[in-house]
């Protein structure tokens, strides 16, 4: 069986990925796209993993901001630790039995929050992802665009902000340029959705584009 897809969603927290990550899941077996007995599998990062459950409680425990900041290149480091474990023990070789893997962040919410957020060489970020994913790139990343604001609101029903959600509004608008660059420097790989949009209208427009980069994908063979 070929190579399978790996499809990311990226946004600023609280642009409503989840939810749109499960509609994709139901949505994809009836959508007449996959190959028989073809499987999909759900994920995300930080923490898919064992060793990441860890480092996921390490990164966004609201209390490690108060009883010993993270420093940056920590923060990025075990970012890319969560990624380098998750890389080797679920997506590659799932891939490689050719499943649909729908994840929720990749190394996109790296460049975004630990480059345009914390301001960490983009250079420096680029190197860590490439070890970190060992040259695994998304096939196609969609991101939820969407403003601080709006998707503040749509966070704060969620209970306590986590240590990411607790930074400035500075932050978060720079993680947005943060995607808004990864969008207009990879056209081919990453699509701007519109959530601003109702969820239902999201959901058409995700649905849209993937069946357009499939029909490519089958093209391409
Ligand atoms: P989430 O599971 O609610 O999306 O939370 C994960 C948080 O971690 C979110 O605020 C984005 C942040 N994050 C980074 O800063 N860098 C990364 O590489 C990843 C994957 C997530």
């Amino acid at each position: 069986m070929g190579r399978g897809k790996l499809i990311v969603l990226e946004g600023i927290d609280g642009v409503g990925k989840t939810t749109q990550l499960q509609r994709l899941q139901a949505w994809l077996p009836t959508s007449g796209l996959l190959r028989p007995g073809q499987g999909i599998y759900c994920t995300y990062e930080p923490g898919a993993t064992r060793l990441g459950q860890y480092l996921r409680r390490c990164l966004l425990e609201a209390k490690h901001s108060t009883q010993e900041p993270i420093a940056d290149r920590a923060e990025l480091l075990l970012y890319a630790a969560d990624r380098a474990q998750h890389v080797a023990v679920d997506l590659k070789p799932r891939l490689q039995q050719g499943e649909v893997i729908l994840c929720d962040r990749y190394t996109d919410s790296t460049v975004a929050y630990q480059g345009y957020g914390r301001g960490l060489d983009l250079d420096l970020i680029a190197q860590v992802n490439a070890i970190a994913t060992a040259g695994l790139t998304s096939d196609l990343t969609l991101w939820l665009d969407l403003d601080y604001d709006r998707a503040r609101a749509r966070s704060q029903h969620r209970g306590n902000p986590d240590r990411m959600e607790q930074a400035h509004r500075d932050f978060h608008d720079r993680v947005r340029q943060g995607f808004q660059a990864l969008w207009q420097a990879n056209p081919d790989r990453v699509v701007r959705i519109d959530a601003s949009a109702d969820v239902d209208a999201i959901t058409i427009a995700i649905q849209q584009v993937v069946r357009d980069r499939w029909q490519v994908w089958d093209q391409d063979g």
